[in-house]
């Protein structure tokens, strides 16, 4: 059987995956308003908010898309990039607000107050917007920091917390942010389909009292209506509210805290593996994510790593936009008891072994012995 180790869909567990299965029952039924109060409550106490929470039938794009879609128009929108996630929030942006200015440091560094305070003064934006964790280079930004500096400026805050929230600390009204995303299939460790929006009473009354939002499908006002009334405007995925459901039960009890803690002690592990390994960790120290591990194996080694491990049963993502055919990335996202962080090293320390001499005997014998034993399916770059 693959393990798979990539940013999601993750591994959800046996339950979750059987939940799904629940009854086709009408989203105007009792039934579903019982399964979206619960859901939207267990999100508030993920999400640390006392605010409201809209899920959305989609994927984390179409929540992003929801926020910036409401929130933005009309305003002077500042997004904070350090990576593919960063710009693609700013490209979905720039749709509804041509004027979305952008900020930008390097692939792989940190956004800290230091570093984007000059941006947030020179600028003066009323909106603040940024990634939390950028899976695409396993960089976690300092959001409280960032949050605290801008709302001292006199702006708002908008994050994209897709690949961070359950896996990695976040308190969106602690913190000060006023709107936050995410999505079911990460670090939640729910099944793909839904995407989340959840605002605070400022980001609410700011759509509220905008005259004019600029989409139908994801107009928000429109999802409040139904949202009072423990419903969603339109159809949803059911079976994934059915997985949540139980992905939300299982997370608090073993406690979020827990699932930070767990999430800090297997992206150590991959942290040391790919040093161990002899390859740097492509995040700057202080911002390495919890819950993605990314390295540069050298191009010509990417792929023959990223077969050698998935031919021992292993699948690591590869690089994404200008990444793609350089880096490699280990997904520390999901339920332990789903995901054996000590295989995946145990592979990648020896599928770089193999690697230095990729067409030796020993990469060749891992690739047959493995194939035969396990069929992986590889997943190009
Ligand atoms: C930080 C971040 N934002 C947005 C997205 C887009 O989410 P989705 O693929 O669910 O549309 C992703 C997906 O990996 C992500 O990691």
């Amino acid at each position: 059987m693959v393990q798979w180790f990539v940013p999601g869909p993750v591994p959800v567990t046996q339950k979750t995956q059987a939940a799904c299965a629940g009854e086709m029952v009408s989203h105007r039924s009792t039934a579903f308003r019982e399964l979206y109060a619960e859901c939207t409550l267990r999100l508030q106490r993920v999400f640390q908010t006392k605010g409201i929470i809209f899920s959305i039938t989609g994927s984390g794009t179409l929540a992003n898309e929801a926020a910036v879609a409401n929130l933005l128009p009309d305003t002077k929108a500042l997004f904070l990039v350090n990576g593919e996630f960063g710009d693609r929030f700013y490209q979905a942006a720039k749709v509804y607000n041509p004027d979305a200015q952008i900020f930008t440091v390097d692939d792989g560094l940190g956004l800290n107050v230091a570093r984007v305070k000059d941006a947030i003064d020179e600028k003066k934006p009323d909106w603040v917007c940024m990634v939390h964790n950028e899976t695409a280079t396993g960089v976690t930004n300092d959001v409280r920091g960032i949050a605290a500096y801008a709302k001292k400026a006199g702006a708002k805050v908008l994050v994209d917390a897709v690949s961070s929230l359950g896996g990695i600390e976040l308190d969106m009204d602690g913190w000060g942010i006023d709107a936050c995303t995410s999505a079911s299939q990460k670090s939640l460790c729910a099944p793909p389909g839904l995407g989340f929006v959840a605002l605070n009473e400022a980001a609410m009354a700011h759509i509220e009292e905008q005259p004019r939002i600029p989409t139908y499908g994801l107009n928000l006002k429109t999802y409040k209506k139904f949202h009072l009334k423990n419903e969603t405007p339109y159809t949803p995925a059911l079976p994934t509210f059915y997985g949540l459901r139980e992905a939300l039960r299982e997370l608090e009890s073993e406690g979020l805290a827990n699932r930070w803690l767990e999430h800090t002690a297997a992206a150590q592990k991959a942290r040391e593996a790919v040093i161990e390994s002899g390859f740097t960790n492509f995040a700057e120290a202080g911002f390495e994510s919890e819950t993605i591990t990314a390295f540069l194996p050298g191009d010509a080694r990417v792929d023959v790593i990223k077969k050698a491990m998935a031919a021992l049963g292993i699948q690591i993502a590869g690089g994404q936009g200008k990444w793609k055919g350089k880096m490699l990335r280990i997904a520390t996202i999901g339920p332990g008891e789903a995901r054996n962080i000590d295989a995946c090293t145990t592979a990648l320390k020896k599928a770089c072994t193999a690697s230095d001499t990729a067409q030796s005997a020993s990469a060749q014998h891992i690739l047959q012995a493995g194939a035969a034993a396990n069929k992986p399916e590889v997943l190009a770059a």
